[in-house]
């Protein structure tokens, strides 16, 4: 290992969370417009770039690292890289794991456990066709179930995420967890965030997750669950009746950024120290030009100086998205 990855104000890096594409085959409401563009294929970085990325990191000690996209099982040599980062598991990573949206996990399932995967992140905002429908636009209820199902035969832990929107889906939440519970998998909450514009006023649909735990809690026996996993943003309660867990993921409402242990690269190659932030460092121009894992580690090292103590997003129905960028660049 190469020295440990440290930023300005001592918090250890030991989690990647790597973009390999910004292409979906859904467009959220929350994440896109309807007429979203995509980068053209050669900004986008290949395989041996990725994995190269990967290797950077994983010498600096991170342990954890998660592919993100856009839906990366798009992306059509996906799984040369999880064989390939796969290998680095136990030798230098505590996991390699997925998040998507399980439009294609009944086809990737097998191969992804095979390579390594124990557990996914599926994104799944509603339990009704129609209301699937029109979340994703372009998505299809039952061929996320059927990726979810797959990924459970499999072997796989899955984690169900759900953007909590006022109005959209909140009626839904119950049911949510009580079908997690029934399929044995964790259900994370989630505050929807001002990345990227949508041609929608997400402040409409915002809903502060203290408020919808005061409401759950009439249903539900929730306790804190102290067992931290996954070393991501996300709060554990523990649900007495289903014997599962609910995760609170809240940007908006209670920051977690004092105990950030993560980095993000985007599919282009950007490396970005905070989601809540526009600068980053241009890890492509120096793998194309040449640079050796040293002079990439030097590069990483220096950004890490400026990683920022926290994000600071702010949504209202006047204002703007904090950030332009989507999150599908840099999967969140
Ligand atoms: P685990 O590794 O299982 O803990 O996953 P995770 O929650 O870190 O990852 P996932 O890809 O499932 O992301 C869930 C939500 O958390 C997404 O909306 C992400 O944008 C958000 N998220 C992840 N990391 C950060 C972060 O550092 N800051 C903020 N603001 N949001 C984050
Ligand atoms: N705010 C909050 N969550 C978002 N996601 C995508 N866009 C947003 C947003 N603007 C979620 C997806 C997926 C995870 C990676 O991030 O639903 O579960
Ligand atoms: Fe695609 Fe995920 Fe964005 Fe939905 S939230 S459009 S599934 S990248």
């Amino acid at each position: 290992m190469t020295a440990p990855l440290i930023d300005g104000f001592g918090r250890r890096i030991t989690y990647l969370r790597l973009s390999v594409t910004d292409r979906c085959d859904m467009r959220c409401t929350y994440c896109m417009s309807e007429t979203m563009r995509f980068l053209p294929r050669d900004e986008v970085l290949d395989l041996e770039e990725l994995a190269r990325l990967g290797e950077v990191f994983i010498a600096g000690g991170v342990r954890r690292l998660r592919i993100t996209g856009g839906e990366p099982l798009v992306r059509r040599d996906i799984l040369g890289l999880f064989e390939r980062l796969g290998r680095r598991i136990g030798d230098g990573l505590d996991e390699l794991t997925l998040t998507t949206n399980g439009s294609r996990l009944a086809e990737f399932a097998e191969p992804l456990a095979a390579s390594g995967v124990r557990r996914v992140n599926v994104s799944l905002d509603s339990l009704d066709g129609a209301r699937f429908a029109a979340i994703t636009r372009r998505g299809s209820l039952h061929r996320t179930l059927d990726g979810i199902s797959a990924a459970r035969a499999a072997g796989l832990a899955v984690r169900i995420n759900t953007v909590a929107l006022r109005g959209i889906n909140d009626d839904e939440i119950d049911t949510l967890i009580g079908w997690c519970g029934g399929i044995g998998a964790d259900l994370c909450l989630i505050e929807t965030m001002p990345l990227g514009e949508t041609g929608e006023d997400r402040s409409a649909h915002y809903l502060p997750l203290g408020e919808l735990r005061a409401r759950l809690e009439r249903s539900w026996t929730l306790s804190e669950d102290g067992g931290a996993c996954g070393g991501g943003p996300a709060r554990y309660l523990r649900i007495a009746e289903t014997g599962r867990r609910l995760g609170l993921i809240t940007p908006m409402s209670h920051n977690f950024c004092a105990s950030c242990n993560r980095v993000r690269i985007s599919c282009t190659g950007r490396l970005y120290l905070c989601l809540g932030h526009e600068e980053g460092t241009d890890l492509r121009a120096a793998l194309r030009s040449g640079a050796d894992d040293a002079g990439l580690r030097a590069l990483v090292d220096d950004a890490l100086d400026r990683k920022p103590w926290r994000h600071d997003f702010a949504i209202g129905p006047a204002l703007p998205p904090t950030l332009s960028r989507h999150m599908s660049l840099t999967g969140g």
